[in-house]
């Protein structure tokens, strides 16, 4: 079952939100974890908050997400407090997009980006060559749906969990035995071409999605636990044949009003047994 009280946070353009529901059964609970917690692909970390694991460490490669994460962790209200008094319309928003804030304090900044992607096109995010944020403004729908109260709850989810910006590979790296991962890379659902706009200069190659599943191979020799969303484009799926995951097919989503659409092919794949 979903957690009901998960707190709003984050829009995230292919996050998990709505398709975790259909994989909750794969996935270990907080009992069920012996040694730590990893999710090196953060996000809007879904299943994080869906776990709420007892011993975490939570990574992405972006630096402006880590910090608002360690904003929140720190001072959730201040950083409303701060939120809440940035300007409204298409303005304002290019003028605290376009600001440069990399002398201001954490608090500051952590607004700011929780501003931006609460009010940018789509949630996206984007940056140019010169990691600038680029994405442009979607409107003021979504900024309210936050509250002072959310900010409050993921921070106490925070309390205790170590946040690190990094590439994956360092974070995988230090999962062992009794230890659980979850990862959900940038990826296209169904394509062989493997570039994610979505992210920008941090595009997720292929080259990328080989040192990912090297990377996982060798935690499985480790006797590290793990589940990967990815791509169901045999490329990818490939590179794990040798591993005997099991692999559920997320290519239907099932939607609040009990639709099914189908999306394209996208997958989850475990080497986790339950009760085994
Ligand atoms: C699909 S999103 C994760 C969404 C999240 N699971 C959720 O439900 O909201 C993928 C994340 O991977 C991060 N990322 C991209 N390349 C990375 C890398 N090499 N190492 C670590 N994180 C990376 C991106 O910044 C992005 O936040």
């Amino acid at each position: 079952m979903e957690n009901p009280a998960n707190p709003v946070f984050l829009r995230y353009p292919g996050g998990k939100k709505r398709k975790v529901k259909s994989f909750f059964d794969l996935l270990p609970t907080k009992d069920e974890i012996k040694g730590r917690y990893f999710e090196p692909f953060l996000g809007g970390a879904t299943v994080f908050f869906h776990i709420r694991p007892k011993k975490a460490t939570l990574s992405d490669l972006s630096g402006d997400l880590m910090d608002l994460y360690r904003g929140v962790k720190k001072d959730p209200k201040g950083v409303w407090q701060k939120y809440r008094t940035l300007p409204e319309g298409r303005d304002a928003y290019y003028a605290i997009r376009n600001e440069d804030l990399s002398k201001a304090n954490l608090i500051t900044r952590a607004a700011r980006t929780l501003f931006l992607n609460r009010t940018c096109f789509k949630g996206m995010w984007r940056y140019n060559s010169a990691g600038r944020f680029n994405v442009g403004y979607g409107g003021e729908d979504r900024r309210w749906v936050i509250t002072e109260h959310d900010l409050v709850m993921v921070s106490k989810l925070l309390k205790g969990k170590h946040l690190l910006t990094s590439d994956f590979e360092q974070i995988i790296a230090y999962a062992n035995e009794g230890d659980y991962i979850f990862l959900d890379p940038p990826y296209q659902p169904g394509e062989s071409e493997m570039r994610n706009d979505h992210f920008g200069y941090m595009c997720f190659s292929f080259t990328d999605q080989i040192r990912l599943a090297r990377c996982l191979t060798k935690a499985s020799s480790r006797g590290v636990k793990w589940a990967l969303t990815n791509s169901g484009a045999s490329e990818i799926t490939e590179l794990y044949q040798d591993l005997h995951l099991l692999v559920l097919d997320l290519s239907v989503l099932e939607t609040d009003k009990g639709e099914r659409l189908e999306t394209r092919k996208e997958v989850i794949m475990t080497n986790l047994t339950k009760g085994g």
